[in-house]
């Protein structure tokens, strides 16, 4: 009875959906393609848990996306880590397939970590292979081959990619020099080619989608296209003579198949550690691969780790300085916490210092702390005095020149809070400063970071690497300061006369070409010295659209009243450009 009632019920509800107004359900959307990606791990514990948070990152739905996850050979914990995340991430994935294998740990013939005799370009074309293998017999829309050290900080990649409805293209990926993930020239050889579209495509002076002769590191492949059937990594093309080289041979394998590849660079996708050479080591490696790290974060969005994988607390240190000081103004913190990841990655420890800040110094602040103008001063090429910015940045460091005298340390080294580092940044300042050490340099101060004015005048230091006597200069982003050269900018008594302390420094070491200023400042005996090439550079430069300068946009020192915007003073800007993009690369490692 009761059975009855319930389906007579739901027969008068049906009819009268029926006869009143016809409302069908909609047809469902239609689900995303499938993606197989394919991860090759091998030595890459450094890379690793950002390489699988960005994975993590994708904005694709997982469950269109099985992972295929091999890795071989390995030195470093790369095994564990990738066992740690896909543990976790499996339930959140269509499928995964874990091929790991623990031994043997090299190659044959291999002469380290990163050597790459032909057994492993084998090796991993038939690795490729297998992944190629898995997806097409699953029938996968599409491959994504990822290596463990490109790291896709831009969650929309995969979908952009897909967008360009093309059967094999990748996303240009940056790095800490002028390497990129793709080619646009090949010899007849099969090798490199320089070609005038790199540096453009590079730079994205030219925005788009270009064919390419070859992409790799990290690309996609179309598999429901006709011409894909013919693809493969191994074995080699029957007419196959170029190098043994895994990406050559697929290049190769694409143009026989007459599969064009393609590039696109219209935004950023992430970024690209720079191949060690082959006598790297992997510490050699993991240096490269900070460096790329903090360059992410300058240009964003960061690099972000796996929150599934277990990282392990840095080992920070003062380089053997007494202090290292970082002046960072309070309502600056992303400078700040930026500057403190970036420190923390480089395994430095620093001592934040609350920056004077200039705007909020008024005449009697400035009064009863003894400030004045040094007479006659005025910039040259704005024709404009002191700021308030530029007050409150004098003030900063003329504080830490106090205590480094009052604590009675042998050596620290101050740092400005927009300071970009170069690669390698500890590892060449440590050497330095040994150097330094052994030669028993009588010094004052060393710039780590600062704009040259006339770099050619510069004499090299013997005996010491690296290291210039220096010239007149601008700017105070970094340097080192012993005691001695503290004791004697103290001595100046430069608050009651005051100009910038950029302009300060190069009277003191009598560097300075106004004759007017020097004769304030009777004793320039400051025993000055640069590093060369800088350790740090700007983090931006006048002429990008968002540069601000806190010391040369606020108002005039003295005059509370006065709200004048210094916006891209002329001065310290004059000439400067970023540096080429190799710049950072050219010497050593
Ligand atoms: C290796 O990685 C695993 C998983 O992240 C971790 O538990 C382990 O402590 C690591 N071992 C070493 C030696 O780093
Ligand atoms: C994608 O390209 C194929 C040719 O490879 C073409 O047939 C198809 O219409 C394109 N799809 C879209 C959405 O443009
Ligand atoms: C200047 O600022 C200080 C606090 O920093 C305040 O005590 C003082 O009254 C101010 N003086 C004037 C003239 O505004
Ligand atoms: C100049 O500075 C040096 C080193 O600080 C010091 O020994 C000397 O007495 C100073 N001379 C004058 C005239 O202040």
């Amino acid at each position: 009875m009761f059975l009855h009632f319930l389906v007579l019920g739901a027969f008068v509800l049906h009819s009268e959906c029926y006869f009143s107004e016809e409302i069908y359900p909609e047809e469902s959307q239609i689900q995303l393609p499938t993606v197989v990606i394919a991860i090759l791990a091998r030595n890459t514990a450094h890379s690793l848990p950002y390489y699988l948070g960005a994975l993590e990152r994708l904005n694709y739905p997982k469950d269109r996306i099985t992972v295929w996850a091999a890795t071989d050979h390995n030195v470093d914990n790369t095994t564990a880590i990738l066992k740690e995340w896909l543990t976790v991430m499996q339930q959140f994935y269509h499928y995964v397939e874990w091929r790991p294998m623990e031994q043997p740990t090299s190659y044959a013939g291999e002469m380290g970590p990163k050597h790459w005799p032909n057994s492993r370009y084998e090796y991993v074309m038939k690795l490729k292979q297998s992944a190629l293998d898995f997806a097409r017999k699953r029938w996968a829309d599409y491959i994504l081959y990822a290596d463990t050290d490109n790291i896709l900080t831009n969650p929309e990649t995969l979908n952009l990619l897909i967008a360009e409805n093309k059967s094999a293209i990748a996303p240009m990926l940056d790095s800490q020099g002028a390497y990129s993930n793709y080619w646009c020239g090949i010899t007849p050889q099969g090798y490199y080619r320089r070609t005038a579209e790199y540096f453009p495509t590079r730079h994205r002076h030219r925005l788009g989608c270009y064919p390419v002769p070859m992409i790799h590191s990290t690309f996609l492949l179309d598999l429901r296209k006709e011409g894909m059937k013919n693809l493969a990594f191994f074995p080699p093309h029957e007419d196959y003579s170029w190098p043994y080289d895994d990406i050559i041979v697929f290049a190769f394998s694409c143009r026989a198949a007459e599969v064009q590849m393609y590039l696109i660079n219209k935004e950023r996708y992430g970024y690209v550690n720079v191949p060690p050479k082959p006598q790297h080591t992997l510490e050699d490696d993991r240096l490269n691969f900070v460096h790329v790290h903090l360059e992410s974060m300058i240009f964003g969005p960061p690099m972000q780790h796996s929150k599934y994988v277990h990282m392990f607390q840095k080992q920070r240190d003062l380089m053997g300085f007494d202090e290292i000081y970082l002046i960072n103004l309070r309502r600056r913190d992303d400078r700040r916490d930026r500057m403190l990841f970036s420190l923390n990655e480089l395994e430095i420890d620093v001592k934040v210092v609350d920056a004077v800040d200039g705007n909020a110094l008024n005449s009697s602040d400035i009064k009863i702390l003894g400030v004045d103008l040094l007479p006659g001063y005025y910039d040259p090429f704005s024709g404009r005095t002191l700021t308030k910015g530029e007050v409150g940045c004098f003030l900063s460091h003329f504080f830490i020149w106090k205590e480094i005298v009052e604590l009675q340390m042998d050596k620290a080294l101050v740092l400005e809070d927009d300071v970009r580092f170069q690669a390698n940044f500890k590892r060449r300042a440590l050497r330095l400063m040994e150097e330094v050490e052994q030669e028993d340099l009588d010094w004052d101060i060393i710039y780590f970071g600062r704009k040259q004015v006339n770099p050619a005048k510069e004499k090299p230091v013997e005996n010491v690497h690296n290291l210039v006597m220096a010239d007149y200069s601008y700017w105070t982003l970094s340097y080192a300061i012993s005691l001695q050269g503290a004791q004697k900018l103290l001595n100046a008594e430069p608050l009651s006369k005051m100009l910038p302390v950029d302009e300060f420094l190069p009277i003191m070491y009598d560097k300075h070409p106004n004759e007017d200023y020097k004769s304030h400042f009777p004793n320039r005996s400051l025993q000055a010295y640069s590093t060369h090439p800088l350790l740090v550079q700007p983090c931006q430069y006048a002429g990008d659209p968002d540069w601000v300068s806190d010391t040369e946009t606020s108002t005039l020192w003295d005059d509370d009243a006065v709200r004048t915007d210094w916006r891209g003073s002329h001065k310290t800007l004059k000439g400067a450009s970023p540096p080429p993009l190799s710049a950072a690369y050219k010497d050593e490692l």
